[in-house]
C-alpha cells in the first residue's frame, strides 16, 4: 500500500526531493535528450540539486508525499541569473557539453510562460517503485486546490502524451506544443481556476 498523504515541502526536505525527482526523471524524454549519455543518475542528481537548491522549498507551494514530490512556483517566478550562477558547477556537472542546449530550452520555455498571474508547476515526480497508485494524482489535486483557493490558474509543460493524459484528467488543457531547439515535444498546458 502506497500512502498518498501530501505535505508542504520544507527546506529540510531538499535531499529527499532531489532523490525522488532524480529517480522519477530517469527515463524522461526531454531530459534524456538534453543530458549527455553516461553517468545519467549522477547528472540527474546534479541537475535537481541545482534546481531545488534555490528558493523552491519552504514557502508552502511545493509538496512532498511518500515516493513523490512536486515543485510549484509563485506568480512571476523566474530562475534568477544569480541562482544559476551560484549553481553553475552543478549545471556543468549535469549537462556537460549540452549546457548551451539546456540553457536555450530553459530560456525558450520561460518566454512561453503565461503573461497573466498564475502558479507554475515545474516538476512532478514519483519514484518508480510508487508509480501508478495515485501518488501523482494526490500531489496534483493538492496543488490545483491551492491554486483555486488563491484564484490563480496553474501552468506546466508535459513531457510525454501519457503525462498529458494525467494532467487532462486534472483539468489542464493543451495551449500549444513546442520543440525548443529540436527537443522532443512538450505540451504547454493550463488549468483555469475550478478547471
Ligand atoms: C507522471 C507521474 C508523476 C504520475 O505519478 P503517478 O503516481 O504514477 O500517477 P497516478 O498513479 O496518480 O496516475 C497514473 C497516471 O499517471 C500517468 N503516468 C505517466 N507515466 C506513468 C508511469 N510511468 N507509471 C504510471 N503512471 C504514469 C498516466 O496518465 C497514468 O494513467 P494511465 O495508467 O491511465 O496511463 C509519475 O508517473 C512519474 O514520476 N513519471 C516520471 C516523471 C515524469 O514524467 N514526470 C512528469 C513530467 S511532465
Amino acid at each position: 500500500m502506497v500512502g498518498t498523504t501530501v505535505a508542504p515541502a520544507a527546506t529540510a526536505d531538499a535531499g529527499r526531493v532531489v532523490r525522488t525527482l532524480a529517480d522519477a526523471f530517469a527515463d524522461d524524454p526531454v531530459l534524456a535528450w538534453l543530458l549527455p549519455s553516461g553517468r545519467r543518475a549522477g547528472r540527474l542528481t546534479a541537475h535537481f540539486r541545482a534546481t531545488v537548491g534555490g528558493d523552491v522549498l519552504g514557502d508552502g507551494l511545493s509538496k512532498v508525499s511518500p515516493y513523490g514530490a512536486v515543485l510549484v512556483h509563485p506568480d512571476g517566478w523566474r530562475q534568477s541569473l544569480l541562482h544559476q550562477a551560484g549553481h553553475a558547477a552543478s549545471y556543468v556537472r549535469a549537462f556537460g557539453h549540452r549546457l548551451p542546449w539546456a540553457v536555450g530550452v530553459q530560456a525558450a520555455l520561460e518566454r512561453r510562460h503565461p503573461r497573466e498571474p498564475h502558479r507554475y508547476l515545474s516538476y512532478i515526480g514519483v519514484a518508480a517503485a510508487g508509480r501508478g497508485r495515485g501518488v501523482g494524482s494526490a500531489l496534483l489535486a493538492a496543488v490545483t486546490a491551492e491554486s483555486d483557493a488563491a484564484g490563480l490558474p496553474t501552468y506546466l509543460e508535459a513531457s510525454s502524451p501519457r503525462n498529458a493524459r494525467l494532467y487532462r484528467r486534472h483539468g489542464f488543457v493543451t495551449v500549444d506544443v513546442v520543440r525548443p531547439l529540436g527537443s522532443p515535444p512538450l505540451e504547454l498546458m493550463m488549468r483555469v481556476v475550478g478547471g
